[in-house]
């Protein structure tokens, strides 16, 4: 028999079609539904993209009104969920609270059992409406702290940040976590997504789904990075410390977290504009010290080994700069990516085929069971 090809991590393979988003690594650039990421951050914000993604459409004025009083009236957690939250253990970490978090929401949904497309579209607004309700809950609860109820008369964004901190910042700093999430959202074939149509091509439903492209997105070579950038820049400490720093990484041929990605190799599309963004997180609070710092090191990285920074490099200390908890950063990820979560899932019940790859068996060749007594 002759031996198949194996595509180790699946390195260039096309699993499927998808009219989702667009990565043209040639080019460093990326659209959803046809349009630049970078347009969408000026000229949008994340309720309409969310809106984008799954309707495959900007919403009119009309539509983006139902659209977000939807989301506004979906907020709340249930009593059961609040309860279940306060006896997390202290020290879990947010990314395993968010995940638990919305496999009790899918038992709880009402319509939990129903896979249609109406079903699972109504089910995916409960998630983006209640997913920053729950991150921020455990994240209070965690350190203490009661939980906020979400404020109807907020948008998104603004209401994020009230469910955290009990207060709305200034519009800088609100524009630049809307940028984040606009950027964050949908990223083709990534694992997690890849993770949640599998999920989703065996019939079960979309909590299903997303807790598996949750548990997916934690791991460092995924959404974990962005903590990991973080604390990789407070260990460097300082721009000074920063050339040293990277080359005793490379004498240990260490991972440089944030740099790297399967599908850029000459650079990601989402960089330039995160960093304008992290950049003015960094005026608005009037330190430079985690913004020079990734300059030396993106400097240095690209000179010595061409590699690029990932979307989680400028990501990371944006989030320290307004404030957040590190642990947060990942399951603010989520809050985000849910939207191209549930886009990829409508796309792939749509169009459903089982998604069950081959394995090439390299095991012992076949053999007789031996007695118990025989082994000895
Ligand atoms: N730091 C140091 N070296 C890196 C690197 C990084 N962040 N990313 C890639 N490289 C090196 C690899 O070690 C490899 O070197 P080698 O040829 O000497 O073995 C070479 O660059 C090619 O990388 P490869 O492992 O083929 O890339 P991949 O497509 O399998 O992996 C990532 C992509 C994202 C998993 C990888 O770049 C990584 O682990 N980055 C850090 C984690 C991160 O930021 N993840 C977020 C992704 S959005």
């Amino acid at each position: 028999m002759t031996e198949p090809t194996i595509y180790k991590g699946l390195v260039g393979v096309y699993a499927d079609v998808s009219a989702v988003s667009k990565v043209m690594p040639e080019t460093n650039s990326l659209t959803y539904r046809g349009y630049a990421v970078q347009d969408l951050c000026e000229e949008t914000d994340f309720e309409q993209v969310a809106y984008l993604l799954w309707h495959g459409e900007l919403p009119t004025a009309a539509q983006l009104e139902a659209f977000r009083a939807e989301e506004r009236a979906n907020r709340a957690l249930s009593p059961a969920l609040l309860r279940v939250l306060r006896d997390f253990p202290k020290d879990a970490h947010p990314m395993d609270a968010i995940r638990t978090a919305v496999s009790f929401m899918g038992m709880e949904d009402p319509e939990s059992a129903d896979v249609s497309d109406a079903a699972q579209r109504r089910k995916a607004m409960r998630l983006f409406a209640k997913a920053p309700t729950a991150v921020a809950a455990a994240n209070r609860l965690s350190k203490g702290l009661e939980p906020i109820e979400p404020d109807a008369s907020l948008p998104y964004c603004e209401n994020f940040f009230h469910l955290v901190f009990g207060k709305v910042p200034q519009p800088e700093v609100i524009k630049s976590f809307d940028v984040s999430m606009i950027l964050y959202a949908e990223h083709t074939f990534n694992a997690s997504t890849f993770t949640a149509r599998t999920v989703t091509s065996t019939g079960a439903d979309i909590h299903g789904a997303i807790a598996a492209g949750i548990a997916a997105l934690k791991g460092p070579l995924h959404g974990g990075a962005n903590e990991a950038v973080m604390h990789m820049l407070k260990e460097v400490g300082s721009p000074e410390a920063a050339v040293d720093w990277l080359e005793g990484k490379f004498d240990h041929r260490a991972l440089v977290m944030g740099f790297g990605h399967r599908v850029y190799k000459s650079g990601d599309s989402r960089v330039p504009t995160m960093t304008k963004y992290a950049e003015k997180m960094a005026e608005v609070v009037g330190d430079r010290r985690w913004m020079e710092t990734s300059r030396v090191l993106a400097k240095q990285m690209l000179e010595r080994k061409n590699i690029h920074p990932n979307l989680d490099f400028p990501a990371g200390p944006a989030y320290y700069l307004m404030g957040f908890d590190i642990p947060m950063f990942t399951p603010i990820f989520v809050c985000s990516r849910i939207t191209g979560w549930a886009a990829h899932v409508f796309e792939q019940a749509a169009d459903n085929r089982l998604i069950r790859p081959l394995s090439h068996y390299t095991g012992v060749e076949q053999r007789a069971v031996p007695s118990l007594a025989a082994r000895g």
